[in-house]
């Protein structure tokens, strides 16, 4: 019998995870795709181990991965989505905080089957859709917060930061005066799956790609959460915004959004 696309997904994560741990603390060469997006020769190795592992079990399945195929698939096979090292920036800076995020997604579009690995912290995050979700072997629940103001948020700055600064940080500021405490932490895979085991209550976050939150987006829900858009409409991964809660919070995150410019004029 083949062996069930969770399985397949827990052991390359490992396998991914096993060589970017290895290689921490070394000098590397670092790439920049453009002024603040970086990438190193782990992220193309560790997406090397997890594209080929993914081929030889599911040659059926399509893939988009971050550094090799980042383009949206047909929709007409199940998909799967990789982020081989999720925190490149934490990586190349020496902080051991940063993940390996692999999801699968069927044809509806649904994710099925999401893992994200830590390998810093040896914390695997999983999820089958329906069947709840995991932190190392035991399940795992959103936080029972019920106001933003005893909310603790995390958020990112997107990669266009130094060109929309003033309008990222119109939204920290409003979540800053809102909120019991924000972070800002570097993985939005890491983020999601912190959401999804109550560290953080909520999380933001523009320009994010379906290999960054595919897999969180599945962890949060089965863990009770809620992802949507900024406007409560569904999560579409190739969406541009994206807001995962404990659910108590939910909707009044989404009113501070909507006191928000919707973009940057
Ligand atoms: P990365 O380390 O895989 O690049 C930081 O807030 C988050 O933004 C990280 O999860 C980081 O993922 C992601 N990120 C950085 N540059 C990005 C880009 N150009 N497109 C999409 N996500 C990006
Ligand atoms: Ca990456």
């Amino acid at each position: 019998m083949a062996e069930a696309p969770i399985s397949v997904a827990r052991t390359l994560a490992r396998n991914a995870g096993k060589l970017i741990r290895g290689a921490a603390g070394q000098r590397r060469l670092v790439e920049r795709k453009s002024a603040v997006d970086l990438v190193t020769e782990i992220d193309r190795a560790a997406e090397d181990i997890i594209v080929s592992g993914l081929r030889s079990a599911f040659p059926d399945h399509d893939i988009v991965a971050e550094e090799s195929s980042p383009r949206r698939a047909a929709g007409s096979r199940p998909c799967w989505y990789v982020d081989p090292l999720d925190g490149t920036t934490n990586f190349v800076h020496g902080l051991p905080h940063c993940a390996v995020s692999l999801a699968m997604a069927e044809t509806d579009g649904l994710i099925a089957t999401a893992v994200v690995f830590d390998p810093f912290k040896d914390e695997l995050f999983e999820a089958v859709r329906g069947q709840g979700a995991i932190l190392n072997g035991e399940r795992v629940r959103v936080s029972s917060t019920e106001t933003l103001d005893e909310a603790l948020f995390v958020t990112g700055f997107p990669y266009d930061r130094r060109q929309h600064a003033t309008f990222y940080l119109k939204y920290f500021e409003t979540f800053m005066r809102r909120c019991r405490d924000l972070r800002r932490f570097g993985s939005a895979s890491l983020d999601l799956c912190y959401v999804a085991m109550g560290r953080f209550d909520g999380f933001w976050e523009w320009n994010l790609k379906p290999w960054d939150t595919a897999a969180g987006w599945l962890i949060v829900e089965e863990a009770n959460g809620r992802v949507s858009d900024f406007d409560g409409a569904t999560y579409d991964p190739w969406s541009p915004r994206i807001l995962a809660t404990n659910g108590r919070v939910h909707a009044e995150a989404l009113a501070v959004l909507a006191e928000l410019p919707a973009r940057d004029e």
